[in-house]
């Protein structure tokens, strides 16, 4: 039996890192996972070595730095390569289960629907940078761009964060529609906590129980 891949994605702010934690604590032991599988918790941009110095080049706020959206496309994207060549690949192979919070949708989300680059491009550099690596279940949590700003309005933001609620919505929508066509499960981001907690475990008991 080979590991499972599991995603996160939504937009800033609708709580996918408290999440991601709770459910690494509670998957390994879970039963799901074999006994000698391990769990791997890692994220976009940054789930690397090279990623994280990746992560604060992407992301940072100086104006002078902000690349064109072409550059940031590749700049996700060799973050990605590295992601999947050395952290997410050999954990599979290896048996383990992979939770990520993000991977390739986002850049469909931001960088296509957000940023209006064309999708074709976008699917046609995924299909080299994931080398066949695509999530067993995505979980999609859902928030308004309104509630993510409202959420966020206390720390200071980041490149991408900084671009506005219109920006965030076409995000949004673009989320919505990926949800729908790959069948995503979808969770409402303004319930509580250990709801939104007990719904992931739920939909992972019943993806992957055997
Ligand atoms: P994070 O705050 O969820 O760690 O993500 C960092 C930012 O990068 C977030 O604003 C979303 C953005 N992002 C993209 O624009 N494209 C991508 O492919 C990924 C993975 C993240």
């Amino acid at each position: 039996m080979k590991g499972k891949f599991i995603v996160i994605e939504g937009i800033d702010g609708c709580g996918k890192t408290t999440q991601i934690d709770k459910i690494s604590s509670w998957l390994p032991s879970s039963g799901l996972m074999e006994k000698n599988s391990k769990l791997v918790k890692t994220r976009e941009p940054g789930g690397s070595l090279l990623g994280r110095k990746l992560r604060s080049l992407i992301l940072d706020n100086n104006k002078n730095n902000k690349p064109s959206s072409l550059t940031e496309l590749l700049l996700y994207s060799a973050d990605r390569a590295e992601h999947v060549s050395k952290i997410i690949s050999p954990a599979l192979e290896n048996n383990n289960w992979v939770l990520s919070d993000r991977f390739c949708d986002s850049t469909l989300a931001y960088q296509g629907y957000g940023r209006n680059i064309n999708l074709e491009i976008i699917k046609n550099i995924e299909s080299i940078v994931c080398q066949g690596k695509y999530p067993d279940l995505t979980i999609f949590l859902e928030i308004s761009a309104k509630d993510s700003i409202l959420r966020r309005k206390n720390l200071i933001p980041d490149r991408i964060e900084s671009e506005g609620i219109k920006f965030l919505e076409k995000v949004n929508e673009g989320f919505k529609l990926i949800a729908k066509e790959k069948n995503w499960k979808v969770i409402s981001a303004t319930k509580n906590i250990n709801e939104i907690s007990n719904e992931i475990k739920e939909t992972l008991l019943k993806n992957f129980h055997n």
